[in-house]
């Protein structure tokens, strides 16, 4: 067994930049750890005297990010994408997932819009008319509707966030996975605030397409993520962009112009074309960071922290938004209050780093945080909030 992660030591080597003042956003985007700001300006380096840049900062740098990402989901190389973002992932399963006209695609109606306007652009582009799936009362995802609309046979895609940006609401992933695979829908997975911070198995989940970008829990350069395409169907979906590096025949540099029309072996091409090396050799470094600190010793970590501050929020009548359940929390904690703008602005004065989304203030600590800096926003937080 290997030794528990040391967080705090962690934060000391990899994220000085948190012991300055509490930085709780990582759901909107997470920082560099040491090792990948050194990649990346090492990578700089040598691209700014083009010739000192070496063989292994083209390929053998994709490869290791294509494996890290690959680890992160415990799919294969083979089944991994590298693209600049979610949406690009989304897009990619709304174009070319094998759908029957007539079948309906399920998306949540209270998914971040990345998840949201592919599916409904593919009524003018496919013939498939996306519904939006109410939320319940409390704003979280009706997945018990989903289950029930899934297992009425018709649905040829499900799509749902692994975690809601919202307010953390965990997706019950086992089960919409079972259901898909029974009724014979795909279920396709927006995993951009859920990979980082806790434990994803896509396969084992019955996940066909997951997508993720690498800015906010990976902590990973803007303009990185992936796609994560069950090996079975990279076959089936057939690229809708084609660009030279999906094709076996330009792997030779010195004869591209022999054309032919034959993909490259994986979920590769889908990548289309040149990559963006550099950022890739930082990505490589973040992923294989949390995968080093173990992603459920991070979600334990993070329930941690936020379980005392979710308690004394309700104490002080603050609503906490998403699951009641502990499954269903993650590292990312919404409240509302009377004076919720009020509660913001008190907590950006104090230098906490935290937003407002969809009426709620939310806050997302990550694996470089510790427990004074969620006891800072609760000292804020008591002369804002009623007795
Ligand atoms: C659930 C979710 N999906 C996607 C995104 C971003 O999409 P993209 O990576 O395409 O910019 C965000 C946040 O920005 C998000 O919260």
């Amino acid at each position: 067994m290997s030794a528990p992660t040391d967080f705090r030591a962690l934060r000391e080597r990899e994220f000085p930049f948190a012991a300055r003042a509490p930085y709780l956003n990582a759901a909107s985007f997470g920082p560099l750890p040491e090792r990948a700001r050194r990649a990346l300006d090492a990578h700089t380096l040598r691209r700014a005297e083009a010739h000192a840049l070496r063989g292994d900062d083209f390929e053998p740098t994709l490869v290791r990010a294509r494996r890290a990402a690959a680890r992160m989901v415990g799919g294969g190389e083979d089944e991994v994408a590298l693209l600049p973002n979610t949406s690009f992932g989304i897009n990619l399963a709304a174009l070319a997932l094998p759908v029957e006209r007539g079948r309906r695609v399920l998306v949540g109606e209270r998914e971040f819009p990345a998840n949201v306007y592919p599916w409904q652009r593919l009524e003018a582009a496919r013939g498939l008319r996306a519904e939006l799936l109410p939320a319940r009362p409390d704003g979280t995802p009706d997945e018990a509707r989903m289950l029930n609309e899934i297992a009425r046979g018709d649905v040829g895609i499900a799509a749902v966030s692994a975690v809601q940006f919202t307010d953390g609401w965990v997706a019950g992933l086992e089960a919409l996975g079972r259901a898909c695979r029974e009724h014979g829908t795909w279920l396709v997975v927006d995993a951009i605030q859920a990979l980082g911070q806790l434990p994803l198995d896509a396969r084992a989940l019955g996940v066909h397409v997951l997508a993720a970008g690498g800015h906010k829990w990976l902590c990973a350069p803007f303009g990185t993520g992936f796609a994560w395409v069950a090996r079975e169907l990279v076959d089936r979906m057939e690229p809708r962009v084609v660009g030279w590096t999906s094709m076996a025949a330009s792997a030779d540099l010195e004869r591209v112009v022999d054309y032919r029309w034959a993909w490259v072996e994986g979920a590769r091409r889908f990548e289309v074309a040149t990559q963006p090396f550099h950022d890739y050799a930082a990505f490589a470094e973040s992923l294989e960071l949390l995968l080093d600190a173990d992603s459920a010793a991070i979600r334990a970590h993070l329930l941690a922290l936020l379980a005392p501050l979710a308690a004394w929020l309700e104490s002080r009548g603050a609503e906490v938004a998403g699951g009641r359940e502990p499954e269903r929390r993650s590292g990312i904690l919404a409240f509302r209050t009377g004076d919720t703008h009020g509660a913001l602005r008190a907590l950006e004065a104090a230098g906490v780093a935290c937003v407002l989304r969809e009426g709620a203030v939310r806050l997302s600590p990550h694996l470089y945080n510790q427990p004074e800096e969620l006891e800072r926003v609760m000292d804020v937080l008591d002369g804002v909030l009623p007795r």
